[in-house]
């Protein structure tokens, strides 16, 4: 097969072999790739029009009881402050973000067992019965299958979890040795059973990945069917073991997107801040590669600087409002628009 029929097969279909997958990864034209990124705008048109979701993300701690070997929060960084808000401010900054027109509020922390439980089950259902039109997203983390209920029935609606690789090989890599791909995977099964919306996902251009991995994961998001899929540039954090290690490239990261928008057509599928870290219009470029989601960061100025995944992130300097009314004129100039809703799956 050429590329071209490749593209074609896959908008048809929504389905390759392996061996294609992978070609489509690593051997495209500037011309290919533009057809391919326009194959995912036209995929991604039929489901969702020209409507972008916005999500407004709130980074309530900075406190984990993990060691990722990737990342900025790992528990082993003795340099990364270290911050918890209280219920009383993530409820405040999710009000903010309702003000702002946020119909999504997505919950994200380090694995931090402070917030036990009850506490996050009772943030979950007073912005529920604040704000009963939002959505709540949480994504804290692995937890047991009866921590995942409870939040559930205090009304949170979605998750996300990103398996961050399928591999596990390459997981023990990017992992210390008391994680594991299997409880990773074992989670993700347990919030779709459950009745989650739930997103899994990966980073590209992580320490040791190859064009296989990437197709391993294409197949597994396949085969489990997520409702909403993130996906990253990985990017160096001086403070971690992978400080020099190259980052994620932007090609392969929109690549990767229009893949994932044809193969899962109605996919939620955020244009990352981990992208517009890497390229000044990144996130633009996302959404024209098939991404149909922002998650614009509702955090108190105080401490954004201290949810340091990478390095360079950006909008660590801006309030909410500034981030809000920035993503609409970037969204806007792709020619595409910023809604006002929940943005659930169209299943
Ligand atoms: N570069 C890019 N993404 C990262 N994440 C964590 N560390 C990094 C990094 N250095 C991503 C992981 C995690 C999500 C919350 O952030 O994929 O699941
Ligand atoms: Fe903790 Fe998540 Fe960072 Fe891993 S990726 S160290 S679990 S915050
Ligand atoms: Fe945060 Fe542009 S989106 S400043």
């Amino acid at each position: 097969m050429t590329n071209t029929e490749r593209i074609g097969k896959l908008k048809k279909v929504h389905m390759l072999g392996a061996e294609d997958l992978g070609a489509l990864l690593t051997t495209l034209s500037d011309g290919e790739e533009q057809a391919l990124c326009d194959a995912a705008c036209e995929v991604r048109r039929e489901v969702y029009g020209r409507d972008v979701y916005l999500r407004g993300l709130i980074e309530f701690s900075s406190y984990c009881r993990n060691n990722c070997l990737y990342c900025g929060l790992r528990r082993g960084n003795a340099a990364c402050q270290r911050y918890r808000l209280s219920e009383e401010e993530i409820l405040e900054c999710a009000d903010r973000g309702y003000e702002l027109g946020f119909r999504t509020i997505v919950l994200q922390s380090g694995e931090d067992p402070w917030y036990t439980d009850e506490k996050i089950c009772r943030i979950v259902s007073r912005i529920k019965e604040k704000h009963p039109d939002s959505a709540v997203t949480l994504s804290i983390g692995e937890k047991s299958r009866e921590s995942y209920q409870r939040y559930f029935d205090a009304g949170a609606d979605r998750y996300l979890l990103r398996h961050e690789t399928i591999n596990a090989e390459h997981y023990s890599r990017l992992h210390p040795e008391e994680m594991s791909r299997d409880n990773r995977v074992r989670c993700l099964y347990d919030l779709k059973e459950i009745g989650y919306q739930v997103g899994c996902g990966i980073m590209v251009g992580s320490p040791f990945q190859t064009t296989e991995h990437i197709v391993e994961d294409l197949l597994f998001m396949k085969e489990f069917g997520p409702q909403m899929v993130g996906i990253g540039p990985f990017i160096p954090h001086q403070d971690t073991p992978f400080k020099d290690e190259k980052r994620g490239t932007l090609e392969d990261t929109l690549h990767l997107l229009a893949i994932v928008r044809l193969m899962l057509p109605r996919v939620l599928l955020p244009a990352t801040t981990a992208l517009g870290t890497i390229h000044p219009r990144g996130r633009e470029l996302g959404i024209l590669a098939g991404a149909n989601v922002v998650m614009p960061n509702l955090s108190p100025s105080d401490v954004r600087e201290k949810y340091m995944l990478y390095d360079g992130k950006i909008c660590t300097g801006d309030e909410a409002a500034e981030c809000r009314r920035c993503m609409e004129r970037r969204i806007e100039s792709t020619g595409y628009r910023v809604v006002v809703s929940r943005g659930d799956f169209r299943g």
